[in-house]
């Protein structure tokens, strides 16, 4: 059984490792992407069908995902190699492929945050709200470039301190304070008068016609992102697991943490959208900003201790969206260190460097650059609509088609592996440890890994090749 070298840097323990996960998969997806896009959609049958596939798909590849990686003790591009499948580390190539093309736009809204942060500090010394101009700020580009510069940065001096010392302690400290912030908020919206509609447009769907596939090649891509999956990420995170540790309670922790966190964050925006008709209107102008334009609203509307929390919140918002850069430059920087025997120093170095030029790209495409922010991937061909869903510009086409087509194609091919592929003997061993016969639970992860999870993201592929529904 490999355990990988002595020298393999691991978690220190349970917690370390459900922080680090939690903090992998808690992010920007959650916070920025969730919101907006589910308003893009129209709610309610959106939710539903992001939560059946966080249950159907999300959950049974996390175990997938993380057993792979602990019984592999390798970084992804090489874990199907040292099970005994050379024939299928171009997955894990895939992922490394995902993690450049993901981090090119992460870190550009990520930097957002370190903007928000700065106004809000500003607001709340000078005690005086003045309402930032999003549309000036996007199109800002040297803006964009230096803070999606100082992102990468952060990111790459955390990674570059290894496993434990670096990642694991700061996620430590500050995953549990922005839980409690977002409860903290989420309770005060209850009193806005827009908290009832808010809640009927996220949890009553429209069932008026029924087999209407709109927005399910997203939620289904967004189930994969938000918990950072399809990608190795966890596959990474595993292989720094040590023995001790069962998988399935650690999995379900870490979904179920994830999908709470994202539906509270829904329910605080629209709250906030729903009270404040102008709110509402500046959202429509920009969807994407609505995580930065909506929070400020509620903290400077009379919130008691709102100046305080305000740029604790953003902050806090930066370290989510830390803690997941951090495994997307991780699941690079391991390959690059397992594969290419380059120090972790030098594998940082080059790989943020490469993103960076990527998320240059980004970050002029919000209207800084014309041709980037006008850029469509694949011209005006039918395949446009297809797999871009006419998008424009780098950063939503990075975004899209990693999300919507490199993760799920990536966890199509992760969860055949670990159904069909890897022997039933090891996966057994790796979630119930010490068991002869297989538990139910473990033929029920096993039922939804071969049969549930490839046949609900093909069928979703299928329908959206098909046309029958593009966006
Ligand atoms: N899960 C992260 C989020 O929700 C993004 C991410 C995707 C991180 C893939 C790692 C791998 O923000």
């Amino acid at each position: 059984m490999p355990n990988g070298s002595p020298q393999r840097d691991h978690w220190s323990g349970r917690l370390g490792f459900v922080l680090a996960a939690a903090g992998s998969a808690i992010g920007l997806g959650n916070l920025w992407k969730f919101p907006y896009i589910t308003y893009q959609n129209d709610g309610g049958r959106f939710v539903l069908i992001y939560l059946v596939c966080i249950l159907i798909v999300g959950l049974p590849m996390m175990c997938a995902e993380i057993l792979i990686g602990r019984r592999a003790q390798s970084s992804v591009s090489n874990a199907f190699g040292t099970l005994g499948h050379r024939r299928w580390n171009f997955v894990g190539w895939i992922g490394v492929l995902s993690g450049f093309v993901i981090l090119g736009f992460y870190a550009v809204i990520a930097g957002w945050s370190l903007n928000s942060f700065y106004e809000c500090m500003k607001f709340s010394l000078e005690d005086r709200y003045v309402k930032p101009d999003f549309g000036n700020f996007v199109t800002n580009g040297s803006h964009q470039v230096a803070l999606t510069f100082s992102f990468l940065v952060l990111t790459a001096l955390i990674v570059v301190g290894g496993v434990s010392r670096g990642i694991e302690r700061s996620t430590k400290v500050l995953m549990p304070v922005l839980l409690m912030i977002l409860v903290y908020l989420a309770f005060s919206v209850t009193q806005l008068e827009g908290f009832g509609r808010a809640l009927r447009f996220l949890f009553a769907p429209d069932f008026s016609e029924p087999f209407k596939t709109h927005g399910a090649l997203e939620a289904l891509g967004h189930a994969f992102f938000t918990l950072s999956l399809g990608m190795g990420a966890m596959i990474t995170y595993g292989s720094y697991m040590t023995k001790k540790e069962k998988i399935l309670p650690v999995s379900i922790t870490i979904v179920l943490l994830d999908t709470a966190i994202a539906l509270v964050a829904c329910v605080i925006m629209f709250s906030i959208i729903f009270s404040f008709p102008q709110v509402e209107a500046d959202i429509q102008a920009s969807t994407v900003g609505m995580l930065f334009i909506t929070i400020p609203e509620l903290f400077y509307n009379d919130m008691p201790g709102g100046p305080i929390l305000a740029p604790l919140f953003f902050v806090l918002v930066a370290f989510a969206a830390l803690s997941s850069t951090i495994s997307l430059l991780e699941v690079i920087v391991s390959s690059f260190v397992d594969r290419l025997g380059w120090t972790r120093e030098r594998s940082t170095l080059v790989s943020t460097g490469l993103v960076f030029g990527l998320g240059i790209l980004s970050a002029l495409s919000l209207g800084a650059s014309e041709p980037l922010s006008k850029l469509k991937l694949l011209g005006e061909s039918g395949l446009n609509t297809i797999v871009t869903a006419d998008k424009e510009g780098v950063l939503s086409i990075l975004d899209h088609i990693s999300a919507n087509w490199l993760l799920p194609i990536g966890g199509l091919l992760i969860t055949i592996y670990a159904g069909w592929v890897l022997p039933k003997k090891i996966s057994l061993e790796e979630l119930f440890p010490g068991r002869e016969t297989p538990p139910w639970q473990y033929k029920v992860w096993l039922f939804f890994v071969r049969f549930v999870a490839p046949a609900a993201i093909g069928a979703i592929i299928i329908a959206v090749c098909r046309g029958d529904d593009f966006s």
